[in-house]
């Protein structure tokens, strides 16, 4: 089977490699020339574990192709996927520009029957809107069928989350378009994946559902774990001890500043505001997005309130991406505290091991860059994990004490131990926890 993807930002390429992987011949198109360009060359935008070799390989074996025609991807090919930004418009909405252009273009080119199909998190109406605007522009009555495929896949996890996905999700009109996109994701039968084949509006409200459930879930924990603060309680035990019914599940119930990226903020926003052009309000979501904007006030109280003063502190801040394993700082948690903190007056010497240079976009000038913690650390008055990077689990504790200046260490992502750490002789603070 031959297929193209327009748009080669995160979710497309991801997409674009994994198919390709699966022995599937694949076109991608971005008017990003520049982009297209460097892919060719085999330079990835951004950085995903696993995917610059995946690239490679089946760019290599002329599985996967780039082009920045949107024609070419059109052309003879038999399912394209739209995988073009949604961008957040100032009221939460999502700005449809770049879908809406991308469906006229697909009209212009439409040579024979396909399944036009959205991969971006779009708001429900949109692949009835795309069915009409392609209506409305195609040379001849060519036909084809819309779908809905939503991706649920993690930054930092991507090719995993696309190879061994907890379940597919197709929304169509048409049993045909199903079963053309059900054939692409044959590999996936032999894993017993779960499909859910639905209507559109369905399958487009699910993505959306998901992701704010999974917000929701954080957000519960995380005013759990204010509670536990002033109780005396322990939120890893609480959420161990709710995790384990299996109504519950024990996943989406880590505390810490808050969740952020390029999904949860945007989407749960983004409901909101589909629901209310409908007349519907939805009261949780709107606690959960309230609850994770209090969250991240919170992180930035308890240093203000430890260190105070907090102005002409010095803090270093270890991790900048909104998680680890990407250089991904869009909502992240860190950019908000940092701001935060740098206007009540600290003195900010960051360190990330991926995120500096997109970081640096979003943070004032005076924020200073360190090469590693302990750089980060040398002369600070305090320590701040804000993602939990692999590298930071294990640090030289002992070297780390040395280097401060006062030693404060504030674990965001609790993954140091109290008891030990306040036996080391830090003034340890952790979230939600005794
Ligand atoms: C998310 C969804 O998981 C994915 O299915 C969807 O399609 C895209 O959005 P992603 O944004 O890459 O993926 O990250 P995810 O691992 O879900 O984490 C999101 C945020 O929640 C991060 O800031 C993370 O630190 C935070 N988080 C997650 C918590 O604070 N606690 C948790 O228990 C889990």
């Amino acid at each position: 089977m031959h297929i193209g993807i327009i748009g080669t930002g995160y979710v497309g390429l991801v997409t674009g490699a994994c198919f390709a992987e699966f022995g599937i011949h694949v076109t991608c198109a971005d008017r990003d020339e520049e982009k297209i360009n460097a892919l060719k060359r085999g330079r990835i935008p951004f950085y995903e574990p696993g995917l610059q070799a995946l690239v490679e390989k089946n760019f290599k074996q002329g599985r996967l192709a780039f082009t920045s025609k949107v024609g070419e991807a059109v052309n003879s090919n038999l399912v394209i996927f739209i995988a073009v930004g949604t961008p957040p418009r100032g009221d939460g909405s999502c700005d449809l520009s770049y879908v809406e252009e991308v469906a006229k273009e697909i009209a212009n080119h439409l040579d024979g029957y396909k399944v036009i199909v959205t991969k971006s998190t779009v708001p429900v109406g949109t692949g009835k809107r795309i069915k009409k605007i392609i209506e409305e522009n195609r040379k001849n009555n060519t036909h084809f069928d819309v779908a809905s495929n939503p991706e649920f896949l993690r930054e930092g996890a991507a090719i995993e989350d696309f190879m061994r996905p907890n379940r597919v999700v197709i929304g169509s009109e048409s049993p045909q378009a199903s079963a053309i996109l059900q054939d692409l994701y044959r590999p996936l039968y032999l894993l017993e994946t779960p499909f859910v084949t639905t209507d559109i509006e369905t399958a487009e409200l699910i993505k959306y559902a998901s992701n704010s459930f999974l917000a929701t879930k954080i957000s519960f924990i995380n005013e759990m774990a204010q509670l536990c603060e002033r109780l005396g309680a322990d939120v890893h035990m609480v959420a161990k001890g709710i995790g384990l019914d299996k109504r519950i599940g024990p996943k989406f119930l880590h505390p810490g500043p808050g969740f952020g990226g390029s999904c949860f903020p945007k989407d749960t926003r983004a409901l909101v505001s589909l629901a209310e052009e409908t007349g519907t309000e939805l009261k949780i979501i709107k606690a959960a997005i309230e609850v994770n904007e209090s969250q991240k006030r919170s992180m930035v109280e308890r240093i203000k309130d430890a260190l105070n003063p907090l102005e002409g502190k010095t803090l270093a801040i270890l991790g900048l991406s909104f998680k680890p394993n990407t250089d991904d700082v869009r909502e992240a948690p860190a950019i908000d505290i940092i701001n935060a903190l740098s206007k009540k007056g600290a003195v900010i010497k960051a360190y990330d091991p991926a995120a500096v240079p997109v970081a640096k976009k979003l943070l004032p000038n005076t924020v200073k860059y360190s090469k590693d913690p302990y750089e980060a650390a040398k002369g600070a008055d305090a320590l701040v994990i804000v993602t939990e990077w692999n590298e930071f689990r294990n640090l030289d504790l002992g070297q780390i004490m040395k280097l401060l200046n006062q030693p404060f260490f504030f674990d965001l992502r609790n993954i140091y131990d109290p008891e030990k750490m306040r036996a080391a002789g830090f003034k340890y603070y952790s979230v939600g926890r005794p």
